[in-house]
């Protein structure tokens, strides 16, 4: 898999892999959850419901460019991009009513890996859906238009595997490469709150209930 050799991580089989003092790799938690209300099935049909109520649309950064990572959001607040910044709005702009509600699963989802991760309590108010496409990507940025950043960040990987990079709290710092495979979960926050991040170009690969594409559920407490 020479796809994956740069990948700090890809020979450990840790389920649970520490990436720095405050950021923590949670491999395929999503498929060993078990109960009634949150298991991978429920997750999923909660995810297609919301997509099949908002749309999935590419968002254009302040500088005038589209991003090529489609994107809505479920909960109380949900991130926006346009020409006039970054922020969080409680409508979505694309239909001007409320973004639809995070479901009980994904809130389930957020809170228990934060636990897990050592961020007891978290309660999001936010969640970001990415969708990528083969040869989309995310170029290296920090999460800083949240209110409180005691408060970590959780990204959940679902469909086709990316590559994560995860820097320092300079652009410039180097980056570690780690393979996000469907399921996985990566939590930052304390002395990691603000490193920067980013997603290499997707690779053209299929996963059974996501085709081509990568969708990454991030949640945020952002008020
Ligand atoms: C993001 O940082 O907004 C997305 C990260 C990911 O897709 O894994
Ligand atoms: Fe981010």
């Amino acid at each position: 898999m020479d796809l994956f050799e740069n990948d700090l991580f890809a020979s450990q089989d840790e389920q649970q892999v520490s990436i720095a003092d405050g950021a923590m790799l949670l491999r395929h938690f999503v498929q060993q959850q078990k109960n009634a209300s949150l298991n991978e099935a429920v997750l999923l049909a909660d995810l297609n419901y919301i997509l099949e109520n908002s749309s999935l649309r590419q968002m254009i950064t302040p500088g005038g460019f589209t991003m090529s990572v489609a994107m809505t959001n479920c909960g109380a607040l949900g991130w926006v991009s346009d020409r006039k910044g970054y922020r969080y709005t409680t409508l979505d702009p694309s239909t001007g009513l409320p973004w639809q509600p995070m479901p009980a699963s994904f809130l389930a989802l957020a809170s228990a890996t934060a636990a897990q991760a050592g961020y007891a309590d978290f309660v999001p108010d936010a969640c970001l859906i990415n969708q990528y496409q083969p040869a989309t990507r995310m170029s290296l940025h920090q999460d800083k238009d949240e209110q409180d950043f005691s408060q970590p960040i959780v990204s959940v990987s679902l469909g086709v595997p990316a590559i994560f990079l995860f820097g320092g709290a300079k652009r410039t710092d180097v980056t570690r490469k780690i393979l996000l495979q469907h399921g996985d979960v990566i939590v930052w926050g304390g002395k990691t709150r603000l490193n920067y991040h980013g997603v290499t170009p997707l690779k053209a690969d299929s996963h059974a209930a996501f085709g081509a594409c990568r969708v990454n559920l991030t949640f945020r407490k952002a008020a």
